[in-house]
Parts: C-alpha cells; sequence; structure tokens
C-alpha cells in the first residue's frame, strides 16, 4: 500500500488549521488503522460497514465526501480507508488539478479498487469537474478530438476507483458533484476526552513523558482540533524540556500555553481581537463577517472556516441573519463590562 501525501508550509501561527511541513515530519502521529483512531465514532463506524461489504463484494468502496472544519483529520481519515481497504491512495487538491488533462493523468493511473483523495475539492475548476461525472459515474474519460463540427469524442475506460473527496465548505459544492458521492460523512469537532486521548497517543509515539493533567490541559485549549492538539503538543513539549525537566504535567503545559498566548479557552489573538472588534465597534453585534473582517483586516474566509467553528461550539458568538453577535459569556471572558444591549444574546 502506497500513500502519497504532499504538503503546504510557511510562517504560521499555532493555532493554523493548515497543513504545515512539521505535522507531516518524520515520526508520523497520523493513525493508520481504524482502530487506532480516536472520535468521530459515527463516521467511523458507518464507514466500517461500508468498508466491509465493499470488500466482501471485492468492489470498490461507493466515492466518499467528508466535510467539516479544518484540521479534524479528513486527510488521516482517508488515509485509514485506504488501509483499511488494503489499496493505494493518491492524494491531490481541488487547486492543484488546473487542467482537464491532470486529472485525466491521475485517473488512468490509478487501479482497481485504488482511492483519489482529492482535498479541497470545492475549489476544482469547472472544466476539471466535469471530467469527473463520467468518472466517478460509469469509471470512463469522455476525451474530445478535434474542435468545431468535426469534433468526436471517444470513450476510454478507466478501473473501478474510489474518489475521495474532502472539503470544509460542503456548501460550495455544485449539486452534480454532490449527488456523485454515496457516503457523505461530516466530522465534528472533537471533545476534550477525545483530544487527551489523542494527545497522550502522540506523546507516546514521540516518547514524551506526559500526566493525565498535561494532557488534558492541551487538550481543553486545542479548540476541537487534532492538528492543533498535535501542535501544541510539540511546542509545549520544547518549554518543559528547557524549564521543567522534559515531563508534561498540568503546570508545565499552563506555563507553555499562557507564554504561547493561547487562553484557557484556546482562544488566541485573533479570536480575542474578533470578539473584542464585535463588542467595542459594534456594540456586541449583529455585524456582518465581510465587515468584520476588513475591520480587523483578515480575510472572511479565514474568520469563517478556522476561527468561527469553535467560537460558535463554545457560545461565544452566535450566528443570526443580520449577521454575527457576541454572547455574555464572550464579554465575561474578554472581562468586559456587559451593558445588556439590545442586540445581545444570551
Ligand atoms: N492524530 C490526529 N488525529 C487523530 C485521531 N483522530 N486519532 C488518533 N490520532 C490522531
Amino acid at each position: 500500500m502506497a500513500i502519497e501525501f504532499s504538503s503546504t508550509g510557511g510562517d504560521e501561527p499555532v493555532i493554523a488549521t493548515k497543513v504545515l511541513p512539521e505535522d507531516d515530519g518524520e515520526i508520523s502521529l497520523r493513525p493508520k488503522r481504524m482502530q487506532e483512531y480516536i472520535g468521530q465514532e459515527k463516521a467511523k463506524s458507518n464507514l466500517a460497514v461500508y468498508i466491509e461489504a465493499a470488500r466482501m463484494r471485492g468492489e470498490p468502496l461507493d466515492h466518499v465526501l467528508l466535510h467539516g472544519p479544518p484540521g479534524l483529520g479528513k486527510t488521516t481519515l482517508a488515509s485509514v480507508i485506504a488501509n483499511e481497504m488494503g489499496v493505494n491512495m493518491r492524494v491531490t487538491s481541488g487547486p492543484a488539478i488546473e487542467k482537464p488533462g491532470d486529472l485525466a493523468a491521475l485517473l488512468t493511473n490509478l487501479d482497481d479498487n485504488d482511492i483519489l483523495f482529492v482535498d479541497e475539492i470545492h475549489r476544482l475548476n469547472r472544466s476539471v469537474e466535469e471530467i469527473l461525472y463520467p468518472a466517478m459515474e460509469d469509471y470512463a474519460l469522455d476525451i474530445i478530438m478535434g474542435k468545431g463540427p468535426a469534433a468526436s469524442s471517444i470513450r476510454l475506460d478507466l478501473k473501478k476507483f474510489t474518489l475521495i473527496g474532502a472539503t470544509t465548505r460542503s456548501g460550495q459544492l455544485t449539486a452534480p458533484l454532490r449527488d456523485r458521492f454515496g457516503v457523505v460523512e461530516r466530522l465534528e469537532l472533537y471533545t476534550v476526552d477525545e483530544l487527551a486521548m489523542i494527545v497522550r497517543r502522540s506523546a507516546g509515539i514521540l516518547g514524551v513523558e506526559i500526566d493525565e493533567g498535561g494532557s488534558v490541559e492541551i487538550a481543553s485549549r486545542s479548540r476541537g482540533t487534532p492538528r492543533i492538539a498535535n501542535r501544541l503538543l510539540r511546542r509545549v513539549r520544547d518549554f518543559a524540556q528547557i524549564f521543567s525537566g522534559g515531563r508534561i504535567t498540568r503546570a508545565a503545559a499552563d506555563d507553555a500555553l499562557t507564554r504561547l498566548e493561547i487562553d484557557k479557552f484556546g482562544l488566541d489573538a485573533l479570536d480575542r481581537r474578533m470578539l473584542g472588534s464585535i463588542i467595542e465597534n459594534y456594540g456586541g453585534g449583529p455585524v456582518g463577517l465581510e465587515t468584520l473582517a476588513a475591520t480587523i483586516n483578515e480575510e472572511t474566509i479565514t474568520l469563517e472556516d478556522v476561527y468561527e467553528p469553535y467560537l460558535l461550539q463554545q457560545g461565544f458568538l452566535t450566528r443570526t441573519p443580520r449577521g454575527r453577535c457576541v454572547t455574555r459569556r464572550a464579554y465575561e471572558h474578554l472581562g468586559i463590562e456587559f451593558h445588556g444591549q439590545t442586540s445581545i444574546l444570551e
């Protein structure tokens, strides 16, 4: 079984949910089998049934769409599926496939039952997407030869493969593409208990000593996201190594995370700026996301995909038809006196 990954990187804040080079580091923290994959119980138990049934029939798994906020393990889950199916997986992403020919090259190189994983599938361009329809439905490529009235098309058969698409924005998928996925699973933010288990597992792989308090402290400040939990674990390990003999206790984790300006709820400086701006500039809301993004000089998409899901889940923010509002809890957390604006939602 071969799984080919490519990753991107750069100077990113600790909270960034993009894949950074170190996330795919030498000692991989990614689970390989379903049994090792912690959390996402609903998606896992459904997928286990589909995998077993497809294997019994000797057929490829139906096409799978995984959606949900970034950093929750969509790529990891896809590679777990490949391992459970005992097939190869090719990894690519929507923006990386520029021309129909790029996709045709990927598809013609697949073997029976192989998996093609397309991250950020909502970013495929239209001409590429149209190649996918017959490929997904009939395992065929329609190749147009020539131009104008003399144009003709030939059909090229493909091996029976599985497409796994991942997206943070399932609403942006076109209906014809969405309808061609037989399995659609939404990944949810992880609980603190699940993240603490992930942190302990990762610490074991990295050979870092950590106690229960240390893993819970990191977990509860990782905004429901394993990628952030693993990144924080690496940073806390550095501080613990220099300041507290290498052992991660609750106090050592708290000290390191405070230095990283990640507060008790896992909020970073941008989260606090976002909430603070709604309070100070817009009386607690409602304010449109684009207006807010312009005010704090951030990209709307970053606020919506990366920051907002956790703030909503933690009850610091609400979405209303007229825009975003902070809650009383946000005032309390930021230590700003609440004067009972009429727009505020409890
Ligand atoms: N590392 C990252 N995500 C994980 C998960 N869901 N289970 C176990 N280890 C992980």
